[in-house]
């Protein structure tokens, strides 16, 4: 295992290895972390309260902002190499491999993957965890680890941290209205609309209620979500922030 680790036998130990490890020292981008949204507002507790070296979680509701929080606050930190895994979409052997660290008995690729973050000496964000046992043999022995949730985990010598809706202090509805008024009129329109669609929908549903086709839709939908007005929970799901739903809702009759 440890060979795997350090990449001293096999192909690696080759001059041609040297090549096949090439992408050894790069992250692979899809567990980079994403940036933060644009117009980020408030949790200034929360930011402060999260402390390097030493394992927090970030539980509450899900759509209450714990990814968020925990990408702005890697952002801020801005230092080493950040690791990020969304535990609703990938896996372990996913995560390996794209570190080229393949054939991995199952039973090994939890000791494998702490031994790769402690060597990296990553910032490690494990993000939607829905259980500690998910997690608990992830947990390197040291270093910086950031795990969000929609369930409490107790996990052993971790700070929890219970994030709370946002309350809106004005700020947030300005940043609102800035996005807002540079939407095109065919988002603008399907924005307000679909604030009233209660939980999460679907294209079908967003293309019913604004009379457009699913195509159409589609591509609205995702302006309105790399705009951060939106949230994809999924393949083609999606769901509005209660403050940002709110905010839509006073448009409707304007
Ligand atoms: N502090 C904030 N400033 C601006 N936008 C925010 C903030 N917090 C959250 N949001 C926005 O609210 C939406 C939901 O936030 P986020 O995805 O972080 O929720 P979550 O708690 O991680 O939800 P889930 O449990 O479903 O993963 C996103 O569109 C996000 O960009
Ligand atoms: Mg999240």
């Amino acid at each position: 295992m440890s060979d795997v680790l350090t990449g001293t036998t096999g192909t690696a130990g080759t001059a041609t290895g040297a090549i096949r490890f090439r992408g050894w020292n790069e992250v692979p981008p899809q567990f980079r972390p994403p940036l933060p949204p644009r117009h980020f507002v408030g949790r200034d507790a929360e930011l402060a309260g999260i402390r390097a070296g030493g394992v927090t979680v970030l539980s509450g509701p899900g759509g209450v902002g714990k990814t968020a929080l925990a990408l702005k606050w890697l952002q801020e930190r801005r230092s080493g190499d950040q690791l990020y895994v969304d535990l609703a979409t990938q896996d372990l052997d996913q995560l390996l491999r794209a570190f080229r660290l393949t054939g991995v008995d199952a039973d090994d690729r939890p000791a494998v993957f702490r031994s790769l973050v402690i060597r990296r000496q990553f910032t490690l964000l494990l993000d939607n965890v829905d259980s500690a046992d998910q997690v608990t043999r992830l947990l390197p022995a040291s270093g910086t680890v950031l795990v969000t949730s929609r369930v409490k985990l107790n996990l052993p010598q971790s700070q929890e941290i219970d994030v709370e809706p946002l309350a809106d202090d004005g700020r947030i509805g300005q940043l609102l209205d800035r996005s807002y008024v540079e939407l095109p009129e065919r988002q603008a329109r399907l924005y307000r609309l679909c604030a009233w669609q209660p939980g999460t929908f679907g294209v079908p549903a967003a293309a019913a209620i604004a009379g457009e086709s699913d195509c159409d839709v589609e591509d609205a939908l995702d302006d309105l979500v790399e705009k951060s007005l939106l949230t994809e929970v999924g393949d083609d799901a999606f769901r509005f922030h209660d403050l940002v739903r709110a905010h839509a809702r006073t448009k409707r009759y304007q």
